[in-house]
């Protein structure tokens, strides 16, 4: 027999049905509350609240246990190219070769972007933000795929757009880089894989031919895979949300980039390394900082640390250190915030501010030390977690559209004013 949970309100009692997941997560399913009781529940920030039910990632907060589709993040990472986790993501399978070969060429036939975009990269002052001009530049890209924007699109339809998406975005995202030096874009090149051809139009020259590294197309790929899923959190939810008006894939996803800007989301990996850099020049005090983090009356936070959902580790984060070891060793640099970083992270998970509040190292503690290592400037690394949470993106508007999913419509409990007497302008 089905469980149920009961609630009692002014001395009745009903009886809500629990959901529960194939990882044995519960939820009481509270859709008809409202109808049955007049009541609505109030839970700021989500913490308790599921928007819906997902087949894409699983993450275990507790155990820090991260899965797409049931492979696990490590083996995932280790294992797979970022395009393969791509396709896993988007339609459910690891694909067979013959599958990401076909996918890799249908994408490779869309990255050429309109030329009258450049018109709108001129428009740009030359020190804009890129994760502003990629919001808007994925946003005006509708402009030109307009059958893109019929809601009803045939699943034929619905997957041209998805590989539009996929394709035009490592373009768009290399040629933010070109200008912010004022250098002039490099065109993709079929021969390449995704990740091959972002490099090569993002580090590329007219001079002469870009030699791609392995160890730097390995880390990329790893570190993409890292960022390609992470369930309903701030950025993905807004792409749900936002789809759910029956709003393009474009217009989507552009929302998506804007709700990841944030340092407290995406945003953290550029904040991390302005904050390792700005302990660094003043003077190293590690110490110094952690108080500053600890101090309520101290807006300062130690960025990088902490997460909604990770309680006992973040998986990504181990894989990440790691990497970074990893790529500096094999790149041979030497990065002095990579001490700071350590010292910062030992210092803090002996610190009981920390510990008490389950506060560990995240995904951007790390990643921004990996960006550096592989040429990116500080303020290209949230475009960088975007490119790699773009299939997640995708696969989650899929499959919100997939299952007809209702508009996203959260309720409110109202605070104001009840009724006020209107006073004419000139009388106030
Ligand atoms: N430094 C100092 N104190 C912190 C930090 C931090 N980084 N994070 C949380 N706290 C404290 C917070 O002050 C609060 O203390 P108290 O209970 O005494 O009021 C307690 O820990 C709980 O914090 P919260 O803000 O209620 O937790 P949340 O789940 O709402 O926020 C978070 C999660 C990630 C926004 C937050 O931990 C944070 O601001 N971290 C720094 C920014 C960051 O690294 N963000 C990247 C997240 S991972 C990438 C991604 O997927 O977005």
């Amino acid at each position: 027999m089905l469980e149920t949970a009961e609630l009692k309100v002014n001395g009745q009692v009903f009886q809500l049905p629990i959901i529960e997941g194939t990882e044995n997560e519960k939820a009481i399913d509270i859709s008809r509350l409202r109808e049955e009781t007049g009541y609505i529940t109030l839970d700021n920030g989500f913490k308790n609240t599921g928007a819906t039910k997902s087949a894409i990632t699983f993450l275990d907060g507790e155990k820090g246990v991260l899965k797409y589709r049931g492979y696990s993040i490590e083996e995932l990472a280790e294992k797979c190219s970022f395009i393969e986790v791509a396709y896993l993501l988007i339609y459910g399978d690891l694909p067979t070769q013959a599958q990401v070969d076909k996918f890799q060429k249908e994408i490779n036939k869309h990255t050429l972007i309109h030329e009258d975009m450049k018109k709108f990269f001129d428009g740009f002052p030359s020190k804009s933000h890129p994760m502003g001009q990629l919001s808007s530049l994925v946003c005006s890209l509708s402009s030109f795929y307009p059958e893109s924007l019929n809601p009803h699109q045939s699943k034929e339809e619905q997957e041209i757009t998805i590989i539009q998406v996929l394709a035009k975005m490592t373009t768009i995202v290399s040629w933010i880089y070109k200008k912010s030096l004022g250098h002039p874009v490099i065109y993709p090149l079929n021969r390449l894989d995704y990740v091959s051809n972002f490099l090569n139009m993002t580090f590329g020259s007219p001079k002469e031919d870009y030699e791609l590294d392995p160890i730097v197309v390995d880390a990329l790929n790893k570190i993409l895979i890292l960022h390609a899923d992470h369930e309903q959190n701030c950025s993905t939810s807004t792409v749900r949300i936002v789809g759910s008006s029956d709003c393009n894939l474009y217009a989507s996803i552009s929302a998506g980039i804007s709700a990841l800007w944030g340092p407290l989301h995406g945003g953290a990996n550029q904040a991390v390394i302005e904050m390792l850099e700005q302990i660094k020049n003043d003077g190293g005090d590690v110490d110094k900082w952690v108080a500053k983090a600890k101090d309520k009356n101290d807006p300062f936070r130690l960025m990088g640390f902490g997460h909604r959902v990770y309680k006992n580790f973040d998986p990504r984060a181990k894989i990440i250190k790691k990497a970074c070891d990893d790529v500096l060793a094999k790149l041979g640099i030497d990065d002095p915030v990579l001490e700071i970083a350590k010292k910062l992270e030992e210092v803090a998970l002996n610190d009981p501010y920390f510990v008490d509040r389950k506060l560990y190292p995240n995904v951007d503690f790390y990643s921004g030390i990996i960006y550096r290592a592989l040429g990116f400037p500080t303020d290209m690394f949230t475009v960088l977690f975007a490119l790699g949470r773009l299939p997640g993106w995708i696969a989650q508007w899929k499959e919100m559209r997939d299952n007809k999913e209702p508009i996203g419509r959260p309720r409110q409990i109202y605070v104001g004013e009840k009724e006020r007497v209107y006073v004419d302008l000139q009388s106030r």
